[in-house]
């Protein structure tokens, strides 16, 4: 079973992903987590945090082999939640080609809908108590932008599929996941 969560920054990806990985027992896999682990005095880390600080999408060859690496492990075998990936069209058809090679599929993907002003409450509130360096004003602005340019076209690609659903993110956390639950249907037994 592999989940896309798809939603803004402040959608709610991360809180919805924890509840839902121990509800299933499958891994979260949150690429801006593996990306932040990167961060370190190597070039790549280097190279990854600029674009993090920035609020920038690293790059697709940055990436994609960092996120392969983690799904080939055993953990994902029987699948996973993906928060935060694919961010691109690129991303999405390099994620259908390399579940199609393993004779896999999507099962469900999760558009966590926000509205912008909530978002931005969600994530300053945030930036009292957690040290996420790109949880600024600007940068959470240009989060903002960047979802709109590159990731709002994914939810184009996903949307005449019929495992594509919209989920109202600005209910309460516990109000999110009763819905996301009643989307599960059978993908929670196979
Ligand atoms: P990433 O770490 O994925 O950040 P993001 O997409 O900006 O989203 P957040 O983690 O800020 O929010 P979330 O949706 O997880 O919400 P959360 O549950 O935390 O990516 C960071 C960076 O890494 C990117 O900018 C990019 O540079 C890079 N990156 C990542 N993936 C990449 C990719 N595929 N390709 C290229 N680059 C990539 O909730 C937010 C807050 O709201 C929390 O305080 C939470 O408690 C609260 N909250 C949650 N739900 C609710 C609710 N229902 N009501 C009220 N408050 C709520
Ligand atoms: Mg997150």
């Amino acid at each position: 079973m592999v989940i896309v969560f798809i939603g803004p920054p402040g959608a709610g990806k991360g809180t919805q992903c924890r509840r839902l990985a121990a509800h299933l027992g499958v891994p979260h896999l949150s690429t801006g987590e593996l990306l932040r682990d990167t961060r370190d005095d190597s070039d790549l880390g280097r190279l990854v945090a600029g674009y993090i600080d920035a609020g920038r999408l690293a790059p697709d060859d940055v990436v994609l082999p960092i996120l392969t690496k983690r799904l080939s492990n055993e953990d994902c075998a029987n699948g996973c939640l993906l928060d935060g990936f694919p961010r691109n069209v690129n991303q999405a058809e390099m994620l259908d080609q390399y579940l199609a090679d393993r004779g896999q599929r999507l099962d469900l993907v999760l558009h966590l809908d926000v509205g912008r002003q909530e978002l931005i409450k969600r994530l300053l509130r945030r930036a009292k108590t957690e040290q996420r360096v790109d949880d600024t004003e600007d940068v959470i602005a240009k989060r903002l932008d960047v979802f709109h340019r590159q990731t709002a076209p994914v939810l184009d690609y996903y949307r005449d599929q019929d495992h594509f659903v919209v989920i109202n993110g600005m209910q309460s956390p516990d109000e999110v996941f009763s819905e996301i639950l009643s989307h599960l249907g059978g993908s929670e037994t196979s």
